[in-house]
């Protein structure tokens, strides 16, 4: 195992009701921006909770935070929230506004140009954020109790994540029943989502981290047994308490510490949805079976590993267990409603030319647990996914 260090400060208020507790967690005297999405909190009832918590505040709202948190948006709110001299930010929603809030929080106190958050050097990283917390609604980043957050800037076509420990949220309000209303397409993209991230931090290669292992397995046992679930009964209490507490574990620290990290998978991702505007998950859905395939033999000791515990898989010779994990990955995310190539989402072909020189624009030349997924790496796997 690696050495490792890990702080995961963020206080965790799960369950029914939870969100009349989150005042308690704000300073009385705070001056409050709740921000938010494109309205699904006003239709479902999640908005009038978080103001009748808040109910003793000085409060503001912002809404209109689009999927792939928007830059422009984004500093729409980083001056009210200077105009308004607010101190503590709220985010109530999915991934976007988690992930639009913290750098919402970094850009307020920032002295130099806020796109140097995204753009910029190690020198340029954020010394400082405005503190917040989530309410979360849809289960799936984990950005709820992590540091990082990914910014869209549809201006110039580039998708960028910054990190910073200044916006890891200070508390995360998970009601599963705030997930209820979500549909289908949201769920399945969670769970997949949520799916990824654990592979990304445990199908590398061995290093006998065996409680990271074991977590993994467990958080990806449980979203094939939960996730379907979902799909057929949207308001059972249960399935929705499991995949939404296996979402945070799986990108709260936990998994991934002492453990070499791959997240290729999400780099290719990333530049997808740029280019193509599929949802983040979607992408991965298409990106790691092909990722998987392409990088069999570096990962042949924990694709055997996660073949047998995770997928039952023991008959049949070392190659056709890998063959028949890397399948099974598929199908779960297709039973999901997830396709897992290009031509399922309506895009006869990538545009992988466009893809690969947005790689390079971005530093992405060396990617996966031994850096060796060069370009030439990720063009064959793009190629494979039409
Ligand atoms: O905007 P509203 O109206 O709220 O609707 C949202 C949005 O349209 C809707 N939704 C959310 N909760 C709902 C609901 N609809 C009905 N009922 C509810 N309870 O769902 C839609 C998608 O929301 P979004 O926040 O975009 O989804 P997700 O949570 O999947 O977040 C995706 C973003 O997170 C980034 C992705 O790149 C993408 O930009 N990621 C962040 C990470 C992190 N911070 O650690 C890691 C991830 O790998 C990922 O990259
Ligand atoms: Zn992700």
């Amino acid at each position: 195992m690696f050495n490792f260090s890990l702080h995961a400060p963020t206080k965790v208020l799960f369950g029914k009701g939870q969100i009349a507790a989150l005042a308690k967690e704000i300073p009385a005297g705070a001056r409050v921006l709740v921000t938010y999405g494109g309205g699904s909190i006003k239709r479902n009832g999640v908005l009038d909770a978080v103001r009748a918590a808040l109910k003793e505040h000085t409060s503001f709202e912002f809404g209109g935070i689009e999927p792939n948190p928007d830059y422009a948006t984004l500093m729409q709110a980083v001056h009210l929230a200077r105009e308004q001299q607010v101190d503590f930010l709220l985010a109530v929603g999915g991934g976007s506004v988690a992930d639009g809030t913290k750098f919402i929080a970094a850009a307020i106190p920032y002295a130099a140009d806020p796109w140097l958050i995204l753009a910029g050097n190690r020198t340029q990283r954020p010394t400082g954020a405005v503190p917040m917390g989530v309410v979360l609604t849809l289960p799936a980043t984990g950005s709820e109790m992590n540091s990082g957050a990914v910014i869209s800037r549809r201006e110039t076509g580039d998708k960028l994540a910054f990190q910073s420990p200044h916006v890891m949220p200070r508390f995360a309000v998970l009601d599963p029943e705030t997930t209820y209303t979500l549909p289908p397409r949201q769920t399945a993209n969670g769970v997949v989502d949520a799916f990824v991230h654990t592979v990304e931090q445990y199908l590398t290669y061995p290093v006998n981290a065996k409680l990271q292992d074991r977590l993994a397995e467990g958080i990806l046992a449980t979203l094939i047994e939960e996730g379907p679930k979902l799909l057929a009964a949207p308001e059972d209490y249960d399935a929705r308490a499991n995949v939404m507490w296996a979402a945070t574990m799986a990108l709260n620290g936990y998994v991934g510490v002492g453990q070499p990290q791959d997240w290729a998978t999400h780099m290719l991702g990333h530049e997808i949805t740029a280019l193509h505007g599929l949802d983040h998950a979607q992408t991965l859905a298409i990106v790691l079976p092909a990722m998987l395939q392409e990088r069999r033999s570096p990962k042949r000791d924990k694709l055997l590993q996660y073949a047998e515990r995770v997928w039952g898989l023991r008959d049949g010779d070392e190659e056709q267990r890998i063959t028949a994990a890397i399948q099974a990955t598929r199908d779960f995310f297709e039973r999901m409603g997830v396709p897992t190539r290009f031509s399922g989402h309506g895009i006869s072909e990538p545009r992988v030319p466009e893809l690969i020189q947005k790689l390079e624009a971005h530093g992405m030349t060396a990617l996966g647990e031994h850096r060796d997924v060069t370009l030439d790496v990720s063009r064959r796997v793009l190629e494979a996914t039409a």
